[in-house]
């Protein structure tokens, strides 16, 4: 009988509370340990849990808990590369909540710490694993739309200060961007349905972006969980609105958009269209139904929520452990978010030029006096 992998989970936080969940129920996997930046939030974590495991105010001491096999690294963006780098250095394998890191330099040195280290890896593109997400990948996958030719997904969501990470996700230095920050889910969505295969997603070829709406440097800020609006609050150091037009290799076009000023419940739209049918949300028009006089809905859970709670966690994890006992890597793993993570620092690149972006981005391409957005050499 095979052992059962330890997981050892960094940053209690939010998203935590889900990553252990779903550790504590795959039969395969158990939690040995759990560390933070202070020391009192990982016993707590703990404690909440009920879990009687070492915690540790430090990854570095974290890694030396025996049995430690799986590190899900649940820390804010800007710190996910050095941990990262530490665990897959200590050849543990990885969960990496997104975005995974804020400028290409950390991406680089991930991807080659990763490979040098031959650990396993998923990212948690999360919603890969959402019901409607795999009904839809398995239509497309079987021909029930043709031949796809443009995809498009919007990631709708107020992020404000009732969120615990707001604190780093709102700031340039530490998350960038709103398409970094959550717009890469609507981003990820659009590579995955432009791809052919039941595991592809799609590559980008070039990228053109806008941005604009009126939360930047703006301290008014709305809670719709409570529907009240409050003022003098931290403001967002970026715009909270982009569009992107994409390029598929293949030829598919894709629009995403992020709107972290939206006035609204959190949403997240879905628009396919290919040249034997269409599916808009859960609703679906497809050749294969030829006798169809209205939209045909299709009872599912929707992506329709923020809460970590409702996010698939359980089904990624799953999925991160078999790949682990099958020795096979994930679709899901860093080099295939690496190349979503690119296409966000492609748009950076878009708004500082004024035209579109071909990607890949070729390795350590400068003009003088710029660098790529939140690299090791551009961070302050
Ligand atoms: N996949 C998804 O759908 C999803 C959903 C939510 C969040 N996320 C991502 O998950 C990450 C964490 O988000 P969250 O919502 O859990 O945020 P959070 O509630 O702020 O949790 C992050 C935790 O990390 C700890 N931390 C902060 N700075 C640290 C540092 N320098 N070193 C070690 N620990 C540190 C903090 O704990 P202490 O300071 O108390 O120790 C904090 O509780 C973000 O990158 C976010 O984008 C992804």
């Amino acid at each position: 009988m095979e052992s059962t992998l330890g997981v050892l989970v960094h940053g209690a936080g939010w998203v935590s509370t889900q990553h252990i969940e779903a550790f504590r129920r795959n039969p395969a996997t158990e939690i040995v340990a759990i560390s933070s930046r202070r020391l009192g939030s990982a016993r707590a974590r703990a404690a909440e849990a009920h879990l009687d495991v070492p915690c540790f105010d430090s990854l570095e001491k974290a890694l030396d808990t025996p049995g430690v096999d799986i590190v899900s690294v649940c820390t804010p963006q800007h710190v996910h590369a050095e941990n990262v780098l530490l665990a897959a250095a200590a050849g543990k394998h990885l969960v990496i909540e997104k975005p995974v890191a804020t400028g290409m330099a950390d991406m680089w040195a991930m991807r080659e710490a990763v490979r040098r280290a031959g650990v396993k890896t998923v990212v948690s593109f999360v919603l890969r694993w959402n019901p409607w997400f795999r009904t839809l990948k398995k239509l497309i996958a079987e021909g029930a739309l043709g031949s796809i030719y443009a995809v498009e997904a919007d990631y709708q969501s107020n992020i404000a200060s009732w969120w615990s990470g707001y604190e780093a996700a709102r700031r340039l230095a530490t998350g960038v961007s709103a398409m970094l920050v959550g717009g890469c889910h609507a981003l990820d969505a659009a590579r995955w349905f432009a791809g052919r295969g039941e595991e592809e997603a799609a590559r980008v070829e070039e990228v053109f972006a806008c941005r604009g709406g009126w939360r930047k440097g703006c301290g008014r800020e709305y809670n719709y969980l409570e529907r009240s609006w409050r003022t003098g609050m931290p403001p967002l150091e970026y715009e909270g609105y982009e569009v992107y037009l994409l390029r598929f290799a293949g030829g598919v076009v894709g629009k995403v958009s992020v709107n972290l000023d939206c006035i609204m419940p959190y949403t997240f739209p879905i628009e396919i269209f290919g040249d034997r049918g269409t599916v808009k949300d859960n609703r679906m028009w497809s050749h294969l139904f030829p006798g169809q006089t209205d939209w045909i809905p299709i009872p599912t859970v929707l992506p329709d929520s923020s809460d970590v709670a409702h996010h698939p966690f359980q089904a990624q994890m799953d999925h991160f452990v078999t790949c682990i006992r099958d020795n096979r890597e994930s679709h899901c793993n860093l080099e295939d978010a690496f190349h979503t993570h690119e296409v966000v620092f492609a748009a950076q690149e878009c708004y500082r030029t004024g035209r579109p972006v071909r990607l890949p981005l070729p390795r350590g391409r400068r003009r003088k006096g710029e660098s790529h957005p939140g690299s090791r050499s551009s961070k302050a």
